[in-house]
């Protein structure tokens, strides 16, 4: 009997993955990114699943086209904001993510580009490797310690969580979060519950660390920004839409923050015209949240392991409920 047939929608996948898929299914790679929309909707059709990731758009017009054999979409990520969950929904189509393998790497980003961007570590790395860094000014390159600190996280899931651990060792003052209520675990780590109006006023180190949905899109609009403190800094490890980049832009021109540090923005890529580029107290990372070689490979095997579920009409390790 003929295996039913898996469409893997990059050609990076590890061979871990691929030969437990290889096991059920008829398996075939096809980068999405080097076909046009038209080549993916005929590649879609008569599919039981589609392997992707964040960077691949899952709509109605793909998931109808598919036709009745789609049965599940694996995303190879927390988020799945670029999945059409009412079309998912409509048509029947079990949708797996990884949610919580990649939670502590993302942590190490986020601390990483937090110290980065406080600390003006690429600023630095740049006035040394281009001859400006002479007979230092006591003063020169100073930045800000995240010690004695404010910090404020928007969004306390499992990443949220992971982040506030991690900065239990760095004796901040107090530690901020939002969330629709209060956590347990955040508390027993000396967070307290705030508003989003109340966490960017007055956080001095802003961590965006929630899900993109509805709700949450430009959660960072013209109107948080501008009540910043002066030095705040803000790092985005979510996704790009949180934040009304354009008002981003505009108050770093003014100097109306401290500095800014995001893995994730809009575009991706970002176009290398972007005013972000230039700019001294901007650190960009290539969304690389979650970039280890372990995680990835982590986030591959849940993945084939969520599609294989649906095959054996089994529950998934994990499953957005739709
Ligand atoms: C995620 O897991 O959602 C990351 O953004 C990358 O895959």
């Amino acid at each position: 009997m003929s295996k039913p047939q898996l469409l893997v929608a990059m050609s990076s996948v590890p061979d871990l993955a691929i030969d437990l898929l290889r096991e059920r299914f008829e398996v075939e790679v096809f980068d999405f990114k080097q076909a046009s929309k038209e080549e993916i909707l005929n590649k879609v059709h008569g599919k039981f699943g589609i392997f992707c990731s964040p960077w691949h758009e899952i709509d109605e017009e793909l998931i109808k086209n598919a036709g009745s054999s789609l049965k599940v979409i694996g995303t190879m990520s927390v988020g799945y904001d670029h999945v059409d969950l009412i079309a998912m929904k409509k048509y029947g189509v079990r949708l797996g993510h990884t949610s919580n393998i990649s939670s502590e790497v993302i942590a190490e980003t986020t601390i990483g580009l937090l110290i980065a961007t406080a600390r003006r570590f690429f600023e630095a790395n740049h006035a040394l490797i281009t001859g400006e860094w002479k007979d230092s000014d006591i003063f020169w390159m100073c930045g800000r310690s995240i010690r004695n600190s404010i910090v404020g996280i928007v969004g306390c899931g499992n990443i949220g969580i992971s982040i506030a651990k991690k900065l239990n060792s760095f004796n901040i003052s107090q530690l901020l979060y939002t969330s629709r209520g209060e956590k347990p675990e955040a508390k027993n780590l000396g967070g307290k519950l705030v508003t989003i109006d109340e966490l960017v006023e007055q956080s001095d180190f802003i961590i965006v660390s929630v899900a993109l949905n509805e709700d949450t899109k430009y959660i960072i609009n013209r109107k948080r920004i501008a009540k910043m403190k002066s030095h705040a800094v803000l790092v985005n490890i979510g996704r790009g839409e949180l934040i009304d980049q354009d008002a981003l832009i505009e108050a770093l021109r003014e100097n109306r923050i401290g500095g800014v540090g995001l893995d994730v923005m809009t575009p991706e890529p970002l176009p290398l015209d972007n005013p972000l580029i230039k700019m001294t107290n901007v650190v960009l990372l290539p969304h690389i949240g979650s970039s280890s070689i372990e995680t990835r490979t982590e986030m591959a095997v849940v993945t084939a392991k969520n599609i294989i579920a649906v095959l054996d009409n089994s529950a998934m390790t994990k499953e957005v409920q739709l």
